[in-house]
């Protein structure tokens, strides 16, 4: 049925031992044609641990039952799911990790295309770098986010309420009990978190690069549309194997510019700055991080969102989503950039109305004018680090302050609320030692909480500076990725506690103002090197060996580029 030859025959055609093999073992009841029909992975990375994507394997039968449809053969594959919230030290360690295994499973296993079922931060990115690589013809079913909690009549922001709201009880005006009675307040349904963190963001993002059935990013968890287009990207995807549209056939650098536009557009995570740098890095498609400014920087925020602006998920799917959101800044868009229908995104914003102006703004008045991702350079970043101008105070996106440094997060705990802490509105917090190598797995801890003491004299923001990463629900004046990290030479390494250091956002620096003939001198302290990550063994010992840094996106150096869906040998 197929207009190309499908993979799966190399295992199944013929009447030679190994075909028998393959074959039999499979057979279990399958008719003697489920063989000669496209071979479909579902990619499921749910599972109890990944409490946003338990609800995926609902969704997988409704992909299954479109397969079915579409003379296609269903096959769920689990793969390496990752629960943001659980697991540790940080998702972000194991993302290159579940990457590999999704990789190495698609390629060594007898199917003709993908449907890869995400949700929780991690783990689209993770199936995209995969699907890149092994490039195979893949479709991504994002799981959508949980329906709005409201707690005492006010609505709950996954992620973005936790900070406010803990830091509400270290100032004294919470009670921790009401605190933790917020809890599935704030989890209300199944889904991921319904702010624009970081899976929202990649769901979208996902969708603006042509990853996903446009129009089904967004769709509530709960919502049974969801199970409706699961269904239909069931049928896509045997339809995308027989026209062997895959990954390197519609994934361009235009794909790359208007995914960055999105990412503006909708005022999403800083995290996606990484991660789509990973997966175009996979696709050998030369993105930098300057793109990001030179593309999104002057694109208006217009998606009225928590952490930047007031509203969550589900009033955004209501409001029209983000094709609405992508109709208001078409002409920022690249025209050629193509999608897994095997048409043009722009194509697919001709209805595509915004329903609440509210939610999503009018281009001429937007949330925030000009929302992207700001990418700053100076002494302190050689590499570049990143701002987000949506969820920074103005007032502090030109100053100078003395940095206050700490060498670890723990170095962080222990001295933040000590009363006698040198430290004053004005000050920079640096934190180092939290980069890709470093930690190692670059966490989100860079939106450092504020001191206790200025807290409670009503500071509620300060620049901080790191070169970790923050959460896509986190807000404040953050610059983080700094890179070179720390540990990997950065002159992070280098600043001492009472260096001034000068943030520029409009000029796009970041100093220390110290000159080049003196920190050229200096060393790292003995305590900031002992702060740095020596893994011996394991996953961790070869994640430090071999990641590059957040400038690239942080994948591991042999895992760029695509080795495409060949098997190495075959099995005798
Ligand atoms: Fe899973 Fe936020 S913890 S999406």
């Amino acid at each position: 049925m197929s207009a190309v030859a499908l993979r799966s025959t190399q295992w199944y055609s013929g009447d030679v031992r190994n075909a028998y093999i393959h074959r039999a073992w499979m057979r279990r009841g399958a008719p003697d044609d489920a063989f000669d029909r496209p071979q479909i992975a579902i990619a499921n990375t749910a599972s109890d641990l990944v409490p946003c994507n338990r609800h995926l394997t609902e969704v997988a039968a409704a992909v299954r039952d479109g397969v079915h449809a579409a003379g296609g053969t269903p096959l769920e594959l689990p793969v390496m799911g990752l629960g943001e919230t659980q697991v540790r030290p940080t998702a972000m360690l194991w993302r290159n990790l579940a990457a590999m295994q999704m990789e190495e499973a698609f390629r060594a296993n007898p199917v003709d295309g993908l449907v890869l079922l995400g949700g929780c931060d991690k783990t689209i990115p993770s199936l995209l770098m995969a699907a890149a690589s092994v490039d195979l013809p893949a479709v991504v079913v994002p799981g959508g986010p949980m329906l709005t909690g409201t707690f005492r009549g006010v609505p709950l922001g996954c992620g973005t309420d936790v900070f406010r709201l803990s830091e509400e009880v270290r100032a004294g005006t919470l009670s921790a009990e009401d605190f933790t009675r917020s809890e599935s307040a704030m989890i209300r349904s199944r889904g991921h978190c319904n702010t624009m963190g970081t899976a929202s963001t990649m769901a979208l993002v996902a969708e603006a690069l042509g990853t996903v059935v446009p129009g089904l990013a967004g769709t509530p968890a709960a919502d049974s549309r969801l199970l409706e287009a699961a269904h239909g990207t069931g049928r896509l995807v045997v339809e995308m194997v027989a026209a062997d549209r895959r990954p390197s056939t519609f994934l361009t650098r235009a794909s790359f510019a208007n995914a960055i536009v999105a990412l503006a557009a909708i005022g999403g995570s800083t995290n996606a700055v990484v991660h789509l740098l990973a997966i175009a890095g996979r696709l050998g498609i030369d993105l930098t991080l300057d793109d990001f400014d030179r593309i999104g920087s002057g694109v208006p925020v217009l998606v009225d969102l928590l952490p930047a602006g007031r509203f969550l998920m589900e009033d955004l799917h209501r409001a029209g989503g983000l094709l609405a959101v992508l109709g208001e800044v078409r002409d920022l868009l690249d025209p050629s950039a193509l999608t897994v229908t095997g048409r043009p995104l722009v194509d697919h914003l001709d209805d595509a109305p915004v329903w609440d102006p509210e939610v999503i703004r009018p281009r001429r008045a937007p949330l925030v004018d000009h929302g992207g991702i700001a990418v700053l350079r100076g002494n302190l970043a050689p590499g570049g680090a990143v701002v987000k101008p949506a969820a920074a105070s103005p007032h502090l996106m030109r100053h100078r302050g003395r940095a206050v440094v700490f060498d670890s997060i723990e170095d962080f705990h222990a001295r933040i609320d000590d009363p006698d802490l040198d430290v004053d509105a004005d000050s920079v917090l640096v934190l180092r030692g939290c980069g890709p190598r470093g930690y190692p797995g670059m966490p989100e801890v860079a939106n450092m909480p504020l001191p206790r003491k200025l807290l409670e004299q009503g500071v509620r923001d300060m620049v901080r500076v790191c070169d970790g990463r923050m959460s896509g629900t986190a807000y404040g004046t953050v610059v983080l990725h700094v890179a070179p990290e720390a540990a990997a030479g950065g002159p992070l390494a280098l600043v001492r506690t009472g260096d001034v250091i000068s943030l520029d956002v409009a000029a796009r620096r970041i100093d220390v103002e110290v000159d080049d003939a003196e920190l050229a001198a200096r060393t790292p302290s003995e305590a900031t090197t002992a702060a740095f990550a020596r893994p011996a063994r394991g996953w961790e010992r070869l994640y430090v060996d071999h990641v590059l840094q957040a400038d690239t996106g942080a994948d591991l150096d042999f895992l760029r580029g695509s080795s495409g869906s060949q098997v190495s040998r075959e099995s005798h």
